[in-house]
């Protein structure tokens, strides 16, 4: 049987079929890295620069997360030597401080429109003063503003970007200082923050499960290591408490949400 010549319509249809077949073969490339994923997914390191932040960022980096990086602009004007350790890791640096909630705001706009699989809120400010009569309203004030009202503003300005995510995952860096279960006493301005920061974790974690927002919220203690803010003391070892962390936030689902851990993944007393 003589097979049917080709009509122009038929013709014109292979054609298009030809040429739309690269399309076709990233649709299903896209399909086949949802089961495995081979796009980097995007975590956001707000105080990134030095210390947990800076080990955390090259840690995350090399298990192939693109890392996004925050400094704080006043540390970025005095070109710190800091500053370049990060942006040697970093595919984007966003400058904010934390007191300031308009250079938030700018830095989710330089952020972009792109899906944000990962907040880390690591920026803090330490202990001192020791003593509970040491303590000032403005030190209050400053402790609060740096360690629980700036990761809140941050979780607000990238709230949107977090949803756009297969699954949004937010780490606030906490400590057992903020547990007040463990507390024995000194560093009350840290602590209060710090227990506050707590409290919000949780409050987030139950509107964004009533919403239906698919995203995670955790509270992480990270040890106690050698930076700046401990006056490079330290218990712990940083090397293996930042692969302690990198393997919690790899493993955060939903089903986490809402609690508090340490580095090791063991739950935490509030
Ligand atoms: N180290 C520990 O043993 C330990 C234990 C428990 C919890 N933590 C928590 O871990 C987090 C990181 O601490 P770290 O020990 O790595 O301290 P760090 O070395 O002093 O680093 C603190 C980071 O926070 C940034 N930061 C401070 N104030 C900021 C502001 N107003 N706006 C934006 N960024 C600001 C700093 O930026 P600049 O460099 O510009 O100042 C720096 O990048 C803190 O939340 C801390 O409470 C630490």
């Amino acid at each position: 049987m003589r097979s049917r010549p080709f009509t122009t319509s038929s013709r014109l249809a292979l054609i298009f079929n030809f040429l739309s077949f690269p399309t076709r073969l990233r649709h299903y490339q896209t399909s086949a890295s949802n089961l495995r994923p081979e796009m980097p997914r995007t975590a956001l390191l707000i105080g990134a620069n030095r210390g947990i932040g800076l080990n955390l960022a090259r840690a995350l980096s090399d298990q192939n997360w693109n890392v996004v990086a925050s400094i704080r602009p006043q540390t970025k004007e005095v070109n710190d030597p800091s500053v370049q350790e990060i942006e040697a890791i970093a595919s984007k640096i966003l400058t904010l401080d934390l007191s300031e909630e308009k250079t938030i705001a700018a830095a989710a706009e330089q952020f972009g429109d792109g899906p944000l699989d990962m907040l880390i809120n690591i920026a803090g400010i330490g202990p001192e003063p020791d003593n509970w009569y040491e303590h000032t309203a403005e030190i209050l004030k400053e402790k609060f503003a740096i360690n629980t009202v700036g990761p809140f503003l941050v979780v607000k300005h990238f709230h949107e970007s977090l949803k756009k995510a297969e699954k949004g995952v937010i780490v606030n860096i906490s400590s057992n200082a903020g547990s007040i279960t463990m507390c024995k006493g000194e560093d009350l301005g840290y602590r209060v923050s710090k227990a506050a920061l707590n409290m919000m974790t949780v409050t987030l974690a139950k509107e964004f499960q009533m919403n239906g927002d698919n995203i995670a919220v955790i509270a992480l203690n990270p040890g106690y290591v050698a930076t700046r803010l401990t006056n490079f003391r330290f218990r712990d070892n940083m090397e293996e408490c930042i692969a302690g962390i990198v393997k919690v936030v790899d493993n955060i689902g939903l089903e986490q949400t809402g609690t508090f851990v340490d580095w090791r993944g063991e739950t935490l007393p509030w």
